[in-house]
């Protein structure tokens, strides 16, 4: 938080504690601004999680609380259920992820068909507890991948819309390898993020706001390193913005100079708001071809 991030987001945790995928699950692909991994959700925990979650209650700050599926889970939308019962009320919002690639079969999640069992499930609980404990009503949003056919976007969109999410996160990382073919860590399975992540990402997320209108939040991430990347999502339809693998080659100070330089963008653009800069280049995104 006082690195100057809006807000942070904790996860992916699962029920129950998990090791991950044996190492080595991470590779730095340095010249390209790129990370692959394959970590498989290695946590320990809710309970674990929530503890620590407890002692910054009352804390300064935006949390949400990214929750998944144990990968020998018999049953995962439970999974997903006992996250937001657990993680309700330490959570400002809750992330749905089902767009890891790291577990297999998660990402069957996606299909308008069982995202609508989902959504159903964890919006009753979420909907259930607030209830309870006369409480506000956490916003939930959904994780979605990169790796999506307009055909996809249309169901996930509807699917979001009639079970009623509060929002998208566009995107997780992608299993395709644009942009470092050749490479000497390109063949390693995983999920491919960073800088070659930035063009399908935010093609993906033009996609979602042309699909859901113009109220519906959108959070964009995938490929942000600098101010340049940050407002382009916002220009492809994103309300916030988030980022990983920037931070991973920008270091520590990367939060402080992509505000310095988004507010350097909106003096020379002579705009009051960063609100102003939002969809500003959805149109021309849809008129793209899909990437490769
Ligand atoms: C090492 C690593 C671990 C990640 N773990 C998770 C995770 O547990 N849950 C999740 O939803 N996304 C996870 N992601 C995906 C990021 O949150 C983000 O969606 C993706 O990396 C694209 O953003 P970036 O290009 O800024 O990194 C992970 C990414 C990296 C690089």
């Amino acid at each position: 938080m006082r690195l100057g991030f809006g807000f942070v987001e904790v996860g992916t945790l699962t029920p129950r504690p998990q090791e991950g995928n044996p190492l080595p699950r991470l590779f730095r692909l340095v010249d390209k601004r790129a990370v692959i991994n394959r970590l498989g959700f290695n946590n320990d925990g809710h309970a674990d999680a929530a503890e620590r979650l407890a002692a910054r209650a009352g804390k300064m700050g935006i949390v949400g609380v990214n929750i998944g599926a144990n990968k020998d889970s018999p049953d995962r939308i439970a999974d997903y259920v006992e996250g937001v019962n657990v993680f309700e009320s330490f959570a400002d919002y809750l992330a749905v992820n089902i767009s890891s690639p790291n577990t297999p079969g998660l990402r069957s999640l996606q299909s308008g068909e069982d995202l609508g069992k989902l959504l159903k499930a964890v919006v009753a609980a979420r909907n259930g507890y607030a209830a309870i404990t006369a409480t506000n009503r956490k916003p939930i949003f959904v994780k979605v991948a990169p790796d999506l056919t307009e055909d996809q976007i249309e169901e996930i969109a509807d699917a979001a819309r009639d079970r009623r999410a509060d929002g998208l996160i566009v995107a997780n990382t992608t299993l395709a390898r644009d942009g470092v073919e050749g490479h000497r860590h390109a063949g390693e399975a995983g999920g491919l993020s960073g800088r070659p992540l930035m063009r399908r990402s935010t093609w993906v997320l033009a996609r979602f706001r042309r699909a859901l209108g113009p109220d519906f939040p959108l959070i964009g991430v995938g490929g942000v390193e600098d101010a340049r990347t940050a407002i382009m999502k916002i220009e492809a339809g994103a309300d916030l913005v988030q980022l990983y693998t920037g931070l991973v080659y920008g270091g520590p100070h990367l939060p402080a100079r992509i505000l310095k330089g988004m507010l350097r963008v909106l003096d020379i653009a002579d705009v009051d708001s960063i609100t102003e800069l939002r969809d500003r280049r959805v149109d021309d995104l849809l008129a793209a071809p899909p990437p490769a």
